[in-house]
């Protein structure tokens, strides 16, 4: 068991984090469906239902906390690599809850982004993902902004931005010399997001699995052994709890 996991035992249970200091930007990897549903004699798919049932437990839980955007890594562009089944169980929950999002987002207060290549999505579940951003963008009331990873990889994203840019620099839109990192960000998928502030990793996993590497750069870090589809409130309050006990420098002293 990691050091991590020692000192964050304990900590912070039943206390509610301060609500004048929460990180304007949660991101979270979804982890643990499998095993949960492992435990349980369940077939895996059990586990990725029970975890978008969690996803939408925390997504309204940040809303009513007051934190403005959430991110969570619902399908990397490596979990191509899964059973076919497995692949199409996501796709369909997915689709699910972009239908229901699409007809509550207005009266919820929510919009939605994607982060991630959503080329090689099914056409139809692609569709839907525009169609929700485009929905959310017109929501002038939204309190809450959920950003959904899906087909997402960190290297491929910084490969599309730099390839993005360096077209931009072909038709003199962009030049090498006056690249800086405020410019490179607008390449990124999350161009116009602030970096997120605290990075949960639930299941035990200790690795960043290609997650948001540019804008984790300053993020403070918070793994818990809780599997996802266990992730409620108390626990997110939790991690809340811990990330308000740290001392950020940004590299300062
Ligand atoms: C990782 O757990 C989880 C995923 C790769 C899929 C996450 C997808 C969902 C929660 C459902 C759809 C999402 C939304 C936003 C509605 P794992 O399967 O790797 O778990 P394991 O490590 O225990 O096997």
């Amino acid at each position: 068991m990691a050091f991590w996991h020692r000192k964050n035992r304990g900590r912070g249970a039943g206390e509610k984090p301060d609500p004048a200091r929460l990180p304007r930007h949660v991101a979270i990897i979804m982890d643990g469906n499998g095993r949960w549903a492992k435990k349980r004699g369940l077939p895996r798919t059990a586990g990725h239902a029970a975890g978008a049932e969690t996803f939408r437990t925390i997504a309204y839980y940040c809303r009513d906390l007051g934190i403005p955007y959430l991110t969570v890594y619902a399908f990397s562009t490596e979990n191509w690599k899964r059973p076919a089944e497995e692949v199409s169980t996501i796709m369909d929950l997915l689709r699910k809850y972009l239908l229901e999002a699409l007809e509550k987002m207005e009266k919820d207060g929510f919009r939605i982004r994607f982060f991630g290549d959503l080329e090689p999505l099914p056409p139809a579940l692609r569709e839907l993902c525009l169609e929700a951003e485009q929905t959310g963008s017109q929501v002038t009331a939204a309190r809450h902004q959920v950003n959904v990873c899906l087909n997402y990889g960190g290297r491929d994203e910084i490969l599309r931005a730099a390839r993005a840019w360096a077209q931009a620099c072909q038709t003199g839109r962009e030049s090498p010399e006056e690249l800086t990192e405020a410019v490179f960000s607008h390449y990124l998928d999350t161009a116009g997001i602030p970096d997120p502030d605290l990075v949960i990793r639930p299941s035990g996993e200790l690795r960043l699995s290609n997650f948001l590497p540019w804008q984790s750069a300053y993020a403070e870090f918070y793994f818990t052994d809780t599997l996802w589809p266990d992730f409620g409130p108390a626990e997110l309050d939790k991690a809340l709890v811990d990330y308000q006990r740290r001392q950020r420098r940004f590299g300062g002293v």
